[in-house]
């Protein structure tokens, strides 16, 4: 497994793959700190691609001044160990001077779509995501990349993103990864302290509550939120950021749910924003 540092080195890596080993692309980008559910996305670009690369960079444009930028965990050595095991051909990790130059004043906005969901309460967090992945497409030009359902909002920032700039890369979404307790993996889990830990139970409990509604006919968006508001207000020490009902692609609000739409939510337990949803049968 190479490490590469440049989007020079990168594109030279993958038009060597496509070009004269045949191979189709794969990237995972991802900001490290390594998990299983990064783990599952390096599995599924495996099964489907010759070649698999997987992008480290802690992006620092998608972080709100008061957002955790600096503490954000930084595991390079272990999450090599770990690629190494789920067998990437290459890293590509990036200095941040290296994907913005000194000066760099290019960004690209998705406009609608970045303000909603997460993009409400952390503005000008998905520009900066849709800025860093269109580097790493331009770098890598993948056949496909892949994304996790967990970031339900930013998979509809970039497939609208790709499609709009029409990259050759075809967005691959795959399911989430939970503790047994089912708690959403995230970088950021391990912020949380012990009581914490089990206070986050509460996103995936309200979004339990809110399928099992949806499984005995329930379709109100009403109902469905205030039934996943209840789990809440049921753990006054988790402060929700939002419950939504919304269409996937859009992010628009919907009155009633349809297969496929997107019920999401987003809370504070003790300092640390956690995010997990549904994508209702
Ligand atoms: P990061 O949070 O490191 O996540 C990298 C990828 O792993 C994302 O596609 C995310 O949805 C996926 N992922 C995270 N937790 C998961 C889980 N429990 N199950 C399945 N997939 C999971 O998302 C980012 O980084 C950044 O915004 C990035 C796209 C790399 C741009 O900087």
């Amino acid at each position: 497994m190479e490490i590469l540092h440049t989007a020079a080195e990168l594109r030279a890596w993958s038009r060597e793959q496509r070009n004269r080993s045949g191979n189709t692309v794969g990237l995972v980008p991802t900001m490290g700190a390594l998990h299983a559910g990064h783990a599952s996305l390096m599995r599924a670009a495996r099964e489907a691609c010759g070649a698999v690369a997987v992008s480290i960079f802690v992006n620092p444009t998608q972080f709100g001044p008061n957002e955790d930028f600096a503490r954000y965990p930084r595991t390079f050595a272990a999450d090599c160990a770990m690629a190494e095991a789920e067998g990437p051909d290459v890293i590509f990790a990036p200095s941040v001077e290296e994907l913005y130059p000194a000066g760099a004043a290019t960004f690209v906005e998705v406009a609608g779509l970045s303000g909603r969901l997460d993009g409400a309460s952390r503005p000008g967090h998905f520009r900066g995501v849709a800025t860093v992945v269109s580097k790493l497409f331009l770098a890598a030009e993948p056949d496909k990349a892949f994304f996790g359902q967990k970031d339900a909002a930013q998979v509809a920032v970039i497939r609208r993103m790709t499609a709009d700039l029409r990259f050759a890369t075809e967005i691959v979404v795959c399911p989430t990864m939970r503790e047994a307790d089912g708690l959403a993996m995230s970088s950021r889990n391990v912020y949380l302290s012990a009581s914490e830990r089990a206070q986050a139970l509460t996103l995936s409990r309200a979004l339990r509550r809110v399928e099992k509604l949806v499984a005995d006919g329930e379709r109100r968006s009403g109902a469905l939120i205030g039934a996943a508001q209840e789990v809440f207000a049921a753990e006054p020490a988790v402060r929700v950021d939002y419950v939504a009902l919304v269409d996937w692609a859009t992010l628009e609000p919907l009155e009633v749910a349809a297969p496929g739409s997107l019920f999401a939510v987003a809370a504070y337990v003790g300092a640390t924003r956690l995010i997990d949803n549904a994508i209702l049968a």
